[in-house]
């Protein structure tokens, strides 16, 4: 009898799994009766929807289901396969938003001492990769660079174990397969429109997928992660299951609009009419309506002026006391519309591309509004990203403005994409008109001189007469632009700085033109008002030899064109470095002066290089420039950084050396790692 007890215990125990198995299983379209563990900044809102975050900076969320669900079987190691699906919305404040939500499991509903930003409110900076943490969570993030290595790029979805370093990661897409062969379309992460996420863990097969679309399309069949992971290997046997998310130095409100889950079969799909209705506190849905109601202002203004003025005074009186967004009229510069500017540039069309620089693209365009002819740059994904951390930055170079800079006048971003509009400069670089003049029109003199006072006096400004100190970081002949009234206006400035900030910011890297990156800064990597000073120097060779920096096949026998005028210096012969093409029409006088001030400038030591004032000043004859002495020579000081570096990269890249010197326009910044 004992022993018949005891069997049937056994077997009891045996089958217990198989017969009382408690898979979990629920689905919440709204949260409203919902039992939810909410931490910090998490509520569930009257309406239903669950808010992880409001858009206060550095606030944390947390939303797990109270029962932890086995998720394996420690003496089996079998894992359950899981299903859930989720829909949930990212409201940005005001233009940037940030950071993201991560559907997380974890042994624990709660992570003390966990930080915002990246980490999501998940892990701290002490335990991020830990493996005893025990966590896979998939991220849905909207800002970059938690490291080099992952999270390329600002909108993605990824999956993360342990840490935020994600094992798995990609930009934000969905395949949708209402069109033939399911193209990929991106899907933008935060937004007013919520957005559908579909994670399943298949335990047999050890395979977790994770799909999302658009809530108003049906499930791809085309996961768009799937990732093989034996998760009985990272998470503890009894595991939590929720949300968290965080904001950071930017912010946005995060929220859940439903959420189903079932262990061990198919999510239960949500009913989208079900739903609470999306917040109605996105900023980007005010935008619309306001774009609505300024299109609508602007259609009445003008059937309203034909009525009188008097009546048009009151609805624009009536229309501004509707708008929220304060900053859309004072915002400088103006942020267009990525509408407008695919439309004034024909679609970024190869015949209105009018350069190529270091960042990216520059495309010509009219505005329809008023027929003013602006330059389009469209600073691409690769070399540029994590915009939205810079648009205090691009507001801050907005408010640059002198006769001798190229001015910004508006900016825009979709996705990660950054458009930046700058008045149209009509005659072109001053490289092209120095290299490849049309109807060979030499550049005369006079406005060679003009030119260089010119880009002395915008350099200046940059450097000592703006409220913060702007180092340029770009100084070359492709970045100076003439105007019609053969005026130079220094283009592309402190765009070097929002590169950087783009860069973990633990690397140097050498931003910068190949022939006028002073020694230091190769060395370094730090950029400094005298490494500009360096390149205005070479810039100032430049423009009065009409030779490149560096030319191989340099009609002097010296690649260098430093080191070329240099040693005439030294021979007292340093009038043989001007310009043949000038037929020596040019003031004896003032070309010595700017091909010393150019050696001055270029002085291999940052300290004996003057400043920007002191440039102007010799220009101007203020001021009489010092007799120095020039024995430098960069050719053969090999290992004085990028000069020597250059060298070498010529010596093993043919290819690099033909599009040096066939180079039209804008030549391409080179980016060098730093010395160390
Ligand atoms: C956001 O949530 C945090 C944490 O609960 C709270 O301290 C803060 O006041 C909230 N901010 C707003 C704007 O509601
Ligand atoms: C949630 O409750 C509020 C009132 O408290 C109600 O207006 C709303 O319709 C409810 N939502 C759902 C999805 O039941
Ligand atoms: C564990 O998985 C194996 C095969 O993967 C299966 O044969 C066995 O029945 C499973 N055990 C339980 C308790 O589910
Ligand atoms: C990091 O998180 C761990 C685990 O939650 C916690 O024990 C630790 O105190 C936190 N560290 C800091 C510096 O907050
Ligand atoms: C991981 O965390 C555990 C427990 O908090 C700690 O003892 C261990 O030193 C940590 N390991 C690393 C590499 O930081
Ligand atoms: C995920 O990445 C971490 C850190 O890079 C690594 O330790 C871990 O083994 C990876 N896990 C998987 C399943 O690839
Ligand atoms: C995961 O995706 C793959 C295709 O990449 C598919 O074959 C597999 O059935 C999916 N598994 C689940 C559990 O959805
Ligand atoms: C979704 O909900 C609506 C209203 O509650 C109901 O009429 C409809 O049948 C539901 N759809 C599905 C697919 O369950
Ligand atoms: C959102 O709020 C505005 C007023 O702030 C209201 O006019 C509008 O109808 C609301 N929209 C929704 C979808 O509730």
């Amino acid at each position: 009898m004992a022993s018949l007890l005891c069997f049937l215990s056994v077997l009891l125990i045996a089958l217990f799994p198989l017969c009382f198995s408690d898979d979990i299983q629920f689905i919440f379209n709204g949260f409203n009766d919902s039992n939810l563990i909410t931490q910090q900044a998490t509520v569930i809102r009257t309406t239903g929807s669950l808010k992880l975050t409001n858009k206060s900076h550095n606030v944390i969320g947390h939303a797990f289901y109270p029962d932890p669900i086995k998720i394996f079987d420690s003496s089996t190691k079998n894992i359950s396969s899981f299903s859930t699906c989720f829909v949930f919305l990212i409201s940005p404040s005001s233009d940037e938003g940030g950071y993201g939500l991560a559907f997380t499991i974890s042994p624990e509903s709660q992570f003390l001492g966990a930080e915002s930003g990246h980490f999501m409110g998940i892990f701290n900076s002490t335990n991020d990769g830990n493996s005893s943490n025990h966590i896979v969570a998939v991220e849905f993030d909207t800002v970059k660079g938690y490291k080099e290595t992952s999270d390329v790029e600002g909108n993605h979805v990824g999956i993360n174990v342990n840490g935020m370093d994600s094992n798995a990661s990609t930009s934000a897409m969905y395949y949708d397969d209402r069109t033939r062969g399911s193209t990929t379309e991106e899907i933008n992460l935060e937004g007013a429109e919520p957005i559908q996420a579909w994670i399943d863990y298949d335990g047999l097969k050890k395979l977790l997928n994770v799909t999302i679309a658009p809530l108003d399309i049906s499930k791809p069949t085309h996961p768009l992660l799937s990732f093989d992971i034996d998760l009985s290997q990272f998470l503890l046997e009894n595991s939590y299951v929720g949300f968290s998310a965080s904001t950071g130095k930017t912010s946005s409100s995060h929220y859940i609009l439903g959420w189903s889950f079932q262990q061990n079969g198919v999510a239960q799909a949500l009913n989208a009419s079900q739903l609470p209705l999306p917040p109605n506190d996105s900023d980007k849905s005010k935008k619309y309506s306001l774009k609505i109601e300024v299109l609508l202002g602007l259609l009445s203004a003008v059937v309203l002026f034909l009525l009188g003025i008097l009546f048009f005074g009151t609805l624009y009186r009536r229309l501004r006391n509707e708008e929220t967004l304060e900053d859309w009229e004072l915002e400088c510069p103006h942020r267009f519309h990525y509408r407008d500017l695919h439309l004034v540039t024909k679609g970024f069309k190869e015949s209105e591309l009018i350069g190529v620089g270091g960042f990216g693209a520059v495309y010509k365009g009219v505005l329809p509004v008023n027929g003013a002819e602006i330059a389009v740059k469209r600073i691409s994904r690769n070399s540029f990203q994590g915009v939205r951390e810079f648009a205090a930055e691009i507001e801050s170079l907005g408010r640059l403005r002198h006769k001798h800079l190229v001015n910004l006048q508006g900016w825009c971003k979709r996705k990660n994409d950054l458009l930046l509009v700058y008045d149209y400069i009509p005659c072109g670089s001053l490289d092209s008109l120095l290299f490849k003049p049309q109807n060979d029109v030499v550049l005369s003199w006079e406005h060679r001189f003009n030119i260089v006072k010119g880009v002395a006096s915008g350099l200046l400004y940059l450097h000592e007469e703006w409220e913060q100190v702007v180092i340029h970081r770009d100084i070359k002949s492709g970045n100076v632009l003439i105007d019609g009234n053969m005026d130079a206006r220094l283009g592309d400035f402190g765009l070097a700085r929002l590169y950087d900030r783009g860069e973990n910011s633990h690397t140097t890297n050498v931003v910068g033109t190949v022939g006028y990156i002073a020694p230091e800064l190769a060395r370094t990597g730090q950029a400094s008002t005298s490494t500009d000073v360096f390149a205005y120097g070479v810039l100032l060779l430049e423009v009065v030899c009409g030779c490149r920096p560096i030319d191989p096949n340099a009609r002097s026998g010296h690649m260098l064109l430093v080191d070329w005028v240099g040693e005439l210096y030294q021979k007292g012969q340093i009038l043989d470095a001007v310009d043949p093409k000038l037929n020596s029409e040019y003031v004896v006088r003032e070309a010595e002066l700017v091909l010393k001030l150019g050696l001055f400038c270029a002085h291999v030591r940052p300290e004996s290089r003057p400043g920007m004032r002191n440039v102007v000043r010799f220009l101007n004859g203020d001021d009489r420039l010092p007799v120095f002495e020039y024995l430098y020579s960069f050719e053969s000081a090999r290992d004085e950084g990028v000069f020597s570096k250059f060298l070498e990269m010529v010596s093993s890249d043919t290819n690099q050396t033909l599009n040096y010197s066939s180079s039209v326009g804008h030549m391409s910044s080179i980016s060098i790692e730093g010395g160390r």
